[in-house]
């Protein structure tokens, strides 16, 4: 097979027995079958993640003992990967994805993007000079409805903006989970893996990002409070954020993990001064509009009607549902795109409505930084780190 016509050549740090996310980031990459999967370190403990290499039917010497000796080891054959995805919890994510990165590697590397913006700057700039691709998978930008719904936002659907709402409240450790031997909690509540503002880092950014993408806005300056509602945790659980957005928009973000009775909570809602948009994760094939006269218009995943941003994004037709896997292939076939465009020296496929990159985990992560500052003075408004970034 010709270079042009292969798939691309992935490669997974994390993923491990008992993981939660690597296997999303494996079923995505699958849909539209435009990866393979052929190298990996898929986990910390070495025999466990030779047994996961062995079900992945990963090549004979290809899974890897560490990511330093994967990227050394990728980067010299003829054949390696053409991106490295990094699914470890959030205190590593910056040594592994700088090691693919300063390597000419393209970086899927799971939010928080790092842990404080001089690192997550750093591997923007990495990307850069290398003249590769640092993406970072805030999946829910990746769903036919969102789309539509910042497709309508942009062409002035709801008129002048005004306010925007959103929660990602879940309700998933309003017990002390950590204290049950619960994987994930554990490093979620623990301030040296996870941050101290964890929650931010956590479901916070995710929130963030989504509102960027659907108004296309940025912040000001915001105000942040931070709670522990479960007693004795090390974290911040609960944030409420207030938001100056571009020209005057406020904003509101709460996020949570222990949002009792909550499944996975999130939920965002747009106003504007013709009219004002919701859409709910748990409920993803509907995007509720509403007009000045308080008409609400449902629209559907798979209508005909809906703008070209979503229609691309469907599969299977109207009335068929699709979910969160969908969402993350549609993540990746977005970045298979861009990806094959460089290999193949083709234009770029980059469009206005594309997939989340390193900035936007910088800004992510700015955000948390905002907030936290904001918290330790006592909720004081503060400028984010990347209201400069606007200015450039
Ligand atoms: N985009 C999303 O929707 C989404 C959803 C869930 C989690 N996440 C993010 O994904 C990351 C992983 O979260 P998770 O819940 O899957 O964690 P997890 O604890 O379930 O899994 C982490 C895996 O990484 C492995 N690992 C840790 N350090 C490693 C290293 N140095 N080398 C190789 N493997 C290593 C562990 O053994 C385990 O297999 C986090 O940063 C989290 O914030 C994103």
């Amino acid at each position: 097979m010709t270079e042009a016509g292969r798939r691309l050549r992935a490669g997974m740090v994390g993923g491990g027995a008992g993981a939660d996310i690597g296997k999303t980031h494996r079923y995505g990459m699958r849909l539209d079958d435009r990866y393979e999967l052929v190298a990996g370190v898929f986990g910390r403990d070495a025999s466990q993640a030779s047994r996961v290499a062995t079900e992945l039917h990963i090549p004979e010497g290809r899974a890897y003992a560490g990511f330093r000796q994967m990227a050394a080891a990728e980067a010299a054959r003829p054949d390696g990967i053409d991106v490295a995805v990094v699914a470890t919890p959030n205190d590593s994510h910056f040594a592994i994805a700088k090691a693919f990165l300063e390597r000419g590697i393209a970086v899927v590397c799971e939010k928080p993007l790092t842990g404080d913006s001089a690192t997550s700057a750093e591997l923007v700039r990495l990307a850069e000079e290398n003249g590769t691709i640092l993406a970072v998978p805030h999946c829910y930008s990746a769903y036919a409805m969102v789309r539509q719904a910042a497709r309508m936002v942009r062409d002035g659907a709801l008129g002048r903006i005004t306010f925007v709402d959103v929660e990602h409240a879940s309700g998933w450790a309003s017990t002390p989970l950590e204290l049950t031997g619960h994987k994930q909690a554990q490093w979620r509540t623990t301030p040296e893996v996870a941050g101290f503002p964890s929650v931010v880092a956590d479901l916070g950014t995710h929130a963030y990002q989504l509102a960027r993408y659907i108004t296309g806005l940025e912040t000001d300056e915001l105000t942040g409070q931070l709670q522990t509602l479960v007693p004795g945790r090390e974290v911040f659980d609960h944030a409420t954020v207030s938001l100056r957005l571009t020209g005057g928009v406020t904003g509101r973000i709460w996020a949570s993990m222990a949002a009792t009775g909550h499944n996975h909570g999130l939920r965002i809602r747009v106003f504007g001064d013709k009219g004002s948009l919701e859409w709910q994760h748990e409920d993803p094939h509907h995007l509720s509009v509403q007009d000045l006269a308080g008409t609400t218009t449902i629209l559907t995943h798979g209508l005909s009607t809906l703008s070209d941003d979503a229609a691309r994004l469907t599969r299977v037709g109207l009335g068929h549902p699709e979910g969160f896997l969908e969402a993350f292939g549609n993540f990746y076939r977005d970045l298979a795109d861009e990806l094959t465009a460089r290999r193949d020296g083709t234009p770029s496929t980059i469009r206005e409505l594309s997939f989340p990159t390193g900035i936007d985990g910088l800004v992510g992560v700015q955000f948390v930084e905002a907030v936290a500052a904001s918290h330790a003075n006592n909720g004081a408004w503060t400028v984010p780190a990347s209201a400069s970034l606007q200015e450039v």
